[in-house]
């Protein structure tokens, strides 16, 4: 989950990282009103969760409260990267020195964390790695050690950072890896981070990415972050009732056991889509192993009420659920949705207990239903009735 630069600062601020958090505000009203209060020339800085905000228009200063009322209008009616502004952040503008770059990251194919960091901060980092490959600085670090005090210091002296602020970067590298340990971050960004007339190092800017897999049990109170305005919400109702579902842009709604299935299913249903007015799949969906009434009845509830889904494949390999205990599954599914199911179901079932789940479905005979023998015949199948 990505965060907000507001919340990411939130976190800075509770570890120590140096940071002025400003006012968070939705309309321009409240924008003069934050600009009046924080008193002097303000940055009014839209709050999406997406990079280049600056360049898009996204952050302008404002010398007055007035200005800042109508920065803030400009602002709320921007999309950018496909993200409407919603909420603004208001903040003193500081006078900058020297602009650096700094970041931890997690690097999955060396098993390993890294830091990425340069003094040519400000711009875009895919920037200045493209004209200026030799200013960004990659220092790997040992997940087993961490960063302590000495390798604080070789990532500072590695980097580059000039002698006047180089014990300051000292103590903020060693604060910003407490906050990408201690909050579970896959990533944490500062971009500026900034030299200030004063002397003193600020993180201008945030970003934060949390490991997902750490909110529900060590960070419940991260919740808070889940921005329920740009959720699709059929990913949403789905996530409600724990299925595994993402939606996609495509015609042909999917309904299988076990993700490597599924990820197969999407595969061979986006190659059948070709020859049939190139159909895609409409979404990924996971029902995992206990495929009984309810699930099934939760999985085509939410891919029925896709617009875009025109028929659906069920393609489930019975193991420990049984190909009866399926077929039943979508039987009583298909009981439970009433006319609320209206779109053609192509069911291939293989695996335990086949025959008597075919069985079971033939026996219901119900008129939306398919039953295929193969994946590449249900696939096609599906693809076929989605452009009919
Ligand atoms: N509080 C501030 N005072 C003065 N200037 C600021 C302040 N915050 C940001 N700026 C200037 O605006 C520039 C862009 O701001 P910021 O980095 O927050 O957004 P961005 O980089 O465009 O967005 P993103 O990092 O999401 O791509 C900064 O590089 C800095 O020069
Ligand atoms: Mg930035």
């Amino acid at each position: 989950m990505d965060l907000m630069e507001y919340q990411a600062k939130e976190l800075f601020a509770k570890h120590g990282v140096p940071v002025t958090l400003g006012k968070v505000v939705d309309t321009p009203d409240a924008a003069r009103a934050a600009a009046e209060e924080i008193g002097g020339v303000v940055v009014v800085k839209a709050q999406v969760k997406a990079g280049g905000r600056g360049k898009a228009g996204g952050v302008k200063l404002a010398k007055t409260p007035d200005e800042a009322f109508s920065y803030a209008s400009d602002i709320l009616k921007l999309t950018i990267k496909d993200l409407p502004v919603r909420k603004l952040l208001i903040v003193p503008a500081a006078t900058i020195e020297d602009e650096y770059y700094f970041s931890f990251l997690l690097d999955r194919s060396n098993r390993q964390y890294l830091t990425i960091a340069s003094v040519a901060g400000g711009m875009e980092i895919e920037e200045v790695a493209h004209t200026n490959p030799d200013a960004v600085k990659q220092i790997g670090i040992d997940p087993g050690a961490g960063v302590d005090e000495a390798k604080a210091r070789e990532i500072v002296e590695a980097t580059g950072f000039p002698a006047e602020v180089a014990e300051q970067a000292v103590d903020f590298v060693q604060k910003l890896w407490t906050v990408f340990v201690e909050e579970d971050a896959t990533l944490v960004e500062v971009n500026p981070l900034a030299k200030l007339s004063d002397g003193r190092l600020e993180a201008l800017d945030g970003k934060v990415t949390l490991d997902d897999n750490a909110v529900e049990v060590r960070h419940p109170e991260d919740e808070q972050y889940v921005d329920t305005d740009s959720t699709d919400p059929l990913e949403a109702k789905a996530k409600e009732k724990g299925l595994n579902y993402v939606k996609l842009d495509g015609q042909v709604g999917i309904i299988g056991n076990g993700a490597g299935l599924v990820m197969s299913t999407l595969d061979v249903v986006a190659y059948a889509g070709e020859a049939h007015g190139n159909v895609k799949p409409a979404n990924f969906l996971d029902i995992g192993g206990g495929a009984n009434a309810q699930v099934m009845a939760d999985g085509l509830d939410v891919i029925l009420n896709d617009d875009q889904v025109k028929s659906v494949f069920v393609n489930v390999f019975g193991g420990i659920t049984a190909c009866d205990e399926v077929a039943k599954g979508i039987v009583g599914a298909l009981g439970i949705l009433g006319d609320e199911a209206s779109k053609p179901l192509v069911v291939r079932l293989d695996g335990n207990n086949v025959d008597l789940g075919r069985q079971i479905l033939r026996d219901a005979n119900h008129p939306l239903v398919t039953i295929v023998e193969t994946m590449d015949g249900g696939a096609d199948k599906a693809a076929e009735l989605a452009n009919a």
